[in-house]
């Protein structure tokens, strides 16, 4: 995923987290969890069970912190002697990660036994939510006991991330691995993110598409994808769910969203309709090419040795937005256009609001933002127009998502 922020400081700056280890392998990726929460700009506290100074040693959870780890709630450290209380009083969150079984256990009954269980049970709930990145063997997660216990801290009101199946230390492949680092720092972002998209369907189409000339050539454009992706993904942050339609780009699924891949315009449409009734929102971020060839060879064109170039000769293809903007009022969703141009952006963004028939085109140079991490937005409606200046792309879709979620009509009954 990519580490774009919102903020110059980053995605988490100013929060101060408690990063909390329970006993666990997955102990080795809390190292690199604490910087990627640090590199977010976020202030790292550790605090550690005995059994977690097993797999990684508190020197270096300080020395990545620069914060002394607490182990034990005998540390007479500060002066009211109450480490239990002190640490989560200033914490925007914990975070334990690795949450082993045994550690779920606990909490799923209210035990104190040491630092970590006695500071989740003492921490102020109402300011000071707790998040759980379980980590153990297949057999650990799905056993009925740590299925119940995890239903009970969910109900206690705990958030639960992950696990993810795969590859397992003991050797095992399945569920209950821990989430990675990086994953981990952007489920912690998006926590933070205002659920304005709550209980909302949004979908997406993003990247090129690729118009095929014969089975090893094609067409397609610049469009590398990223702004679709930042949307999706600022949408799901949000709090909703998330269909994105991809043509084809190089780009990682954002955590959370429900991912199509297409090639041509005809399949990226064929991907579209039928999802779109079930949907609130669709933001068309494609760069769709217009034309595709009029036929596909079925083989590969050869060079005949006379100089002689294929005719190729087009057909318009169909317009995914238009199409989409055109279903009866009971199936369509709220319309966002994006108007890629190179020049007078907002006099032809307000033309795309006509002939797209859609509330919302969004206008930007496309030549100047093709590949970009960055890009400038403006806002076109038919009585507004409203600018938003450079910024990274992730920063431009939660702001296009807030502004969207600010004009859309109550959800509709599906
Ligand atoms: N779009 C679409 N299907 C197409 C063409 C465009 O869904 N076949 C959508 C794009 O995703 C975007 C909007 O329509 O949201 C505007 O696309 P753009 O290519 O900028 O506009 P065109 O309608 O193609 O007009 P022109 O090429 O003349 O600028």
């Amino acid at each position: 995923m990519s580490t774009e922020s919102e903020t110059p400081g980053g995605d988490l700056a100013g929060r101060h987290l408690v990063l909390g280890l329970s006993g666990g392998v997955a102990c080795y990726k809390a190292a690199e969890l604490a910087r990627e929460l640090q590199r977010e700009g976020a202030t790292v506290q550790v605090v550690m069970t005995e059994a977690a100074a097993q797999f990684i040693t508190p020197a270096t959870m300080q020395a990545l912190t620069g914060r002394p780890v607490v182990t034990s709630q005998w540390d007479l450290r500060a002066p009211n002697a109450m480490p239990h209380i002190n640490l989560t009083r200033e914490a925007d969150a914990v975070l334990v990660a690795p949450a082993s079984a045994d550690f779920i256990a606990q909490l799923a009954q209210g035990r104190a036994g040491e630092i970590l269980s006695l500071l989740c049970l003492a921490r102020p709930r109402e300011r000071c939510p707790l998040l759980l990145a379980p980590a153990m063997n297949r057999e650990m997660w799905s056993h009925p006991a740590t299925q119940r216990n995890v239903a009970q801290v969910r109900a206690d009101g705990a958030t639960v991330l992950g696990p993810a199946a795969g590859d397992q230390a003991c050797g095992e492949v399945g569920d209950g691995r821990m989430l990675e680092a990086p994953e981990l720092r952007d489920e912690l972002v998006a926590f933070f993110q205002p659920k304005r998209l709550a209980g909302r369907r949004v979908l997406v189409t993003a990247g090129p598409t690729f118009e095929a000339i014969d089975p090893v050539r094609g067409i397609t454009n610049r469009s590398s994808g990223k702004m679709g992706f930042a949307v999706a993904r600022a949408a799901a942050e949000a709090g909703a769910a998330v269909t994105l339609v991809a043509g084809p780009v190089a780009l990682p699924t954002p955590r959370g969203v429900a991912r199509i891949d297409v090639g041509s315009a005809r399949e990226m449409l064929a991907a579209v309709l039928p999802l779109a009734p079930a949907h609130d929102v669709f933001v068309a971020t494609a760069a769709v090419a217009d034309w595709r060839p009029a036929d596909v060879a079925a083989h590969k064109i050869k060079k005949d040795g006379s100089g002689a170039v294929p005719a190729l000769t087009f057909v318009e293809n169909p317009d995914v937005l238009a199409t989409v903007a055109r279903l009866p009022e009971a199936q369509r969703p709220w319309c966002v256009g994006f108007a890629a141009e190179s020049e007078d952006v907002e006099r032809h963004a307000r033309a795309k609001l006509a002939s797209k028939g859609v509330p919302l085109v969004v206008g930007n140079l496309g030549p100047a933002t093709f590949g970009r991490d960055d890009n400038a937005l403006l806002l076109v409606e038919a009585d507004r127009t409203t600018e938003l200046p450079r910024a990274s792309k992730l920063a431009l879709a939660r702001q296009l998502v807030a502004a969207i979620a600010g004009r859309l009509p109550p959800g509709r009954a599906t």
